[in-house]
């Protein structure tokens, strides 16, 4: 008897134009563009195996070892029920494919990352789920044409269908076909880019970003200037400066995104706040770090931004990381020694010291904890069709780790 079974895994990604806003909360649809770049799943990933089985009684889901409940018109039961629709579509135009599409599905899916450590897992959790179902029933899908449907599952989720650098188009039809992910450029056009995670302690239990965007679209005044006259000409210009590999221009865009996002969190009513002490820290020394380059005659050599959570995340070409790292670590110092994932520190291992002409009272320097670890990574590729020895489900359909 054939096994109708594929394991994908699927990579995060981080915005430097933030999609904060849905015009349409059934089919998330968003109420701007938004581009983001894809990170590297040797480092984040999330894995996710599906099966279809006659035996089967009805759809189950496991997250990180744990059922989830697959609730009726809820975000993940869509992502199933359109991609058993593709599959039946695909059954009706080719007799000789084997009508899998009526089974129920098991699906495993875990992350290489803690999920309370705040990165994004709902996207690389929902491209790795739409992903593995369309290898599972042979889709001869696009991603793009998959990220609409990932799009249903998380909005973000959408641009973690390609690697590199991605945008997700808004578009402006009511049934959302115009509203799904594009790639700008691929990873191997700028693939120097890195990016530097300061996992941020943060003790409260945030605003979450589906109730957070919707209030801000019912209350805020200035995200309507934003939607109107700020993201479509940022889309452009960020675009732009990807294609000519212009960090200088990439960095001041996606500063100045991060900043406006939170300014239309701080705006809307009552005010939400993402950022802490330790956040607004981080954006203090990568702005010091930025001024002595260019009082030296340089260029801007870092980036933050910040999603929906304290959490840094700083884009910088390659070259700067070393400095950027001991630079963080001077203020933050880590409990456990900086794991060097590309050689960059050689022997000496990582001080924490800060660049010449750096002006050290810019931030107050903190505990061990206050960033409780850090992630060095770069721009990767799109979700990967993984072999049979890395399924998640064992031979009777449930979870390896649970059976
Ligand atoms: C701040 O995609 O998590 O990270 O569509 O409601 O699932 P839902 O929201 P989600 O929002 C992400 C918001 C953000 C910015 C971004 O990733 O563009």
């Amino acid at each position: 008897m054939s096994v109708y079974q594929a394991t994908t895994s699927a990579p995060v990604n981080i915005a430097c134009i933030k999609y904060w806003g849905k015009r349409d909360t059934k089919l998330i649809l968003p109420t701007n563009s938004s581009l983001s770049v894809t990170l590297d799943q040797d480092h984040l990933r999330s894995t996710t195996t599906s099966r279809a089985d006659p035996s089967f009684e009805k759809d189950r889901l496991w997250l990180n070892g744990v059922e989830e409940e697959i609730k009726e018109g809820g975000r993940l039961a869509t992502c199933i029920r359109e991609m058993k629709r593709m599959r039946k579509e695909l059954e009706d135009k080719d007799a000789s494919q084997p009508k899998i599409s009526s089974y129920a599905v098991h699906i495993c899916s875990i992350n290489n990352f803690p999920t309370a450590a705040g990165l994004a897992s709902s996207a690389a959790g929902f491209a790795a789920l739409v992903s593995s179902l369309a290898a599972l029933y042979s889709l001869p899908a696009s991603p793009s044409e998959l990220s609409r449907i990932a799009r249903q599952g998380s909005g973000s989720a959408c641009r973690s269908l390609f690697g590199g650098y991605v945008a997700w188009n808004m578009g402006s039809k009511p049934d959302g076909s115009d509203s799904y992910a594009v790639e700008v450029a691929p990873r191997e056009h700028w693939p120097d880019m890195h990016a530097l995670i300061c996992v941020v302690s943060d003790d409260k239990k945030g605003t979450s970003s589906t109730s957070g965007m919707q209030r801000t679209v019912e209350t805020s005044p200035l995200l309507q200037h934003r939607i109107a006259h700020v993201v479509p000409a940022r889309m452009e210009a960020i675009s732009a400066a990807i294609r000519a590999r212009d960090f200088d221009t990439f960095a001041r865009l996606t500063m100045q995104d991060s900043n406006q996002f939170h300014a239309v969190a701080l705006d809307t009513d009552p005010p939400i706040f993402y950022m802490n002490d330790v956040s607004r820290a981080i954006i203090a020394l990568i702005v010091e770090y930025n001024r002595v380059s260019v009082a030296n005659g340089g260029k801007l050599k870092a980036a933050y931004t910040y999603d929906a959570g304290p959490n840094a995340v700083i884009y910088a070409p390659k070259e700067n990381l070393k400095e950027i790292i001991e630079l963080i670590i001077h203020y933050f110092p880590q409990a456990e020694p900086f794991k060097d994932p590309f050689g960059l520190f050689g022997a000496a291992g990582v001080q924490g010291k800060l660049v010449e002409g750096f002006n050290p009272a810019v931030a107050k320097s903190f505990g061990v904890g206050a960033v409780k670890g850090l992630i060095h990574t770069r721009v990767g590729d799109g979700p990967r069709v993984l072999g049979a020895e890395e399924a998640l489900l064992g031979a009777n359909g449930l979870p390896k780790s649970i059976a």
